[in-house]
């Protein structure tokens, strides 16, 4: 049984003030009574609002994570940040592979892996992001990009370990550009992650990002294997992430 998700990815955005309201207004709309049924959703903010998430959100049934950890369980990392940490703030996601981070910062697929590994011991759901570029996606080359960037995981991993991620399919040339992948894209894509994840296929989540909107969610989620959404863009104003998480109930 494959659990239904919206996981908001607020990237470098936010602060104290922001954050309150939006938190806040996730917590009554989508965390308390009313809430979507069925789905899970989550916010995974940046490491200096974990603590402000976890009082926001304690109590409500949103879950909280991070967008990045350290494939180290602690040593002499300066800078980076260490899964028991994320843990200790009640955290139970947290982004791994993001496109940004694989582009801005070198991050191999070897090191997601590790990072997830790292996030699986802390007892974290790592989400796994891949996805293809634009010219990759022309030249016919998607579903070896994203296989291959899966395949290390799995490796790494295994499939039990493997059953306990989500995966998150994020076409490159989708995010932040308001050009989502169609729905039959999407699926297509979705489809051939939950054959390559064999076994652990029939209950990891598998999840779109890219440019998903009020407009577009529903046409997205109603996709045979696309088990929700990882949203970055919609996920700052409640007026735009409260009706994607509904889109997914
Ligand atoms: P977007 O970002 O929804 O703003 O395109 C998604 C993501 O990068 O996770």
């Amino acid at each position: 049984m494959r659990a239904k998700r919206v996981v908001g990815n607020w990237k470098m955005h936010g602060s104290l003030g922001r954050n309150a309201e939006l938190l806040g207004e996730c917590a009554r709309r989508l965390g308390g009574q009313d809430r979507p049924v069925g789905v899970e959703v989550a916010v995974c903010v940046p490491f200096p609002y974990l603590a402000q998430t976890q009082a926001a959100l304690a109590g409500t049934a949103l879950a909280w994570g991070a967008q990045d950890v350290s494939a180290h369980a602690q040593g002499a990392y300066t800078g980076e940040v260490a899964a028991p940490m994320l843990a200790e703030f009640g955290a139970r996601y947290v982004i791994v592979g993001h496109s940004e981070r694989r582009a801005w910062h070198g991050e191999t697929s070897a090191l997601v892996a590790a990072k997830a590994a790292a996030a699986l011991a802390a007892g974290l759901t790592p989400i796994v992001c891949v996805g293809e570029s634009l010219e990759e996606r022309e030249s016919g080359m998607t579903e070896t990009v994203v296989g291959g960037q899966l395949s290390v995981c799995i490796e790494t991993l295994g499939l039990d370990l493997l059953a306990r991620c989500v995966v998150a399919y994020e076409p490159v040339w989708a995010i932040g550009t308001g050009r989502n992948a169609t729905p039959e894209q999407a699926q297509a894509v979705h489809a051939f992650l939950r054959r390559r994840l064999g076994k652990a296929g029939d209950v990891v989540s598998v999840l779109y990002g890219g440019s998903v909107k009020p407009s577009n969610a529903a046409a997205l989620f109603a996709m045979p294997d696309v088990d929700g959404g990882l949203i970055g863009g919609a996920a700052l104003s409640i007026e735009d992430f409260e009706p994607v998480c509904r889109a997914c109930a």
